[in-house]
């Protein structure tokens, strides 16, 4: 794509963006986490930029490098990139949720590395909180955008966290499907908002980066 001579559809706009995995310890030499890789996320970070779009990224780790140009924020887990999250959000007025971040975090992290000396070995799990839904339950909400990774039921769970979370829009990526999604380069997305919706075919993720802050631009003027 052009680098240069982007219409700036999104001049005057602050954008708060979240990519990559969570990082939840387990111990001091293990942790959970997914297969995100944070290209989406960063995709969007860089297109929103060459749309005029002023960006912060809060990113979980991953092998990107920062994007030039936006604020870029680093962290490990759920609840460093809630904190983070809601520490940077009443200065912009988009917030998109690329990030997978992680359901569950132990309840609680050894302070020293678990050893072999059982056969089976259980772990209590607690649930983090939802960055998307807490942003979107705020007294004054940005225009909040999700994702959805689903393997099943696609249209359906998506729709569902559209309206629970009550956000104005969701992009929805089939993660069964192993050539698109979670670390690859290309990505599909059906894109919901209340009461329609978008179908974005087959696309490089830079590509559908473009095409979502289109779409989202376009009801950010309706909302
Ligand atoms: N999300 C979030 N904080 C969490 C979990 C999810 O901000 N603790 C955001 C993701 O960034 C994404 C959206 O919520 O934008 C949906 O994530 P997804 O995993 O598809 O849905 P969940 O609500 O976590 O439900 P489930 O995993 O059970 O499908
Ligand atoms: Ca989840």
């Amino acid at each position: 794509l052009a680098e240069q001579n982007q219409p700036q559809i999104l001049a005057g706009k602050s954008i708060l963006i979240t990519a990559g995995p969570t990082q939840e310890a387990i111990d001091p030499v293990r942790y959970l986490s997914n297969h995100s890789s944070g290209k989406m996320g960063y995709a969007l970070a860089i297109a929103a930029q060459k749309l005029g779009a002023t960006v912060t990224l809060v990113s979980g780790p991953t092998r990107l490098n920062p994007p030039a140009g936006c604020e870029f924020i680093g962290v490990k887990s759920a609840q460093q990139m809630y904190d983070a999250v809601m520490q940077q959000v009443d200065k912009h007025n988009v917030f998109i949720g690329c990030a997978a971040v992680a359901d569950y975090r132990v309840d609680e992290v050894m302070s020293q590395k678990i050893k072999k000396d059982n056969d089976k070995l259980s772990l209590t799990f607690v649930k983090n909180p939802d960055i998307l839904a807490s942003v979107a339950a705020l007294p004054k909400p940005p225009f909040t955008v999700g994702f959805a990774a689903e393997t099943h039921d696609l249209s359906h769970y998506a729709q569902d966290k559209l309206k629970r979370k009550k956000l104005n829009m969701i992009a929805a990526n089939d993660v069964s499907d192993t050539s698109i999604g979670f670390n690859s380069d290309h990505n599909a997305l059906s894109i919901f908002w209340p009461g329609g919706q978008q179908r974005l075919a087959k696309n490089n993720k830079d590509m559908l980066a473009y095409q979502l802050l289109t779409l989202m631009n376009q009801h950010y003027d309706n909302a």
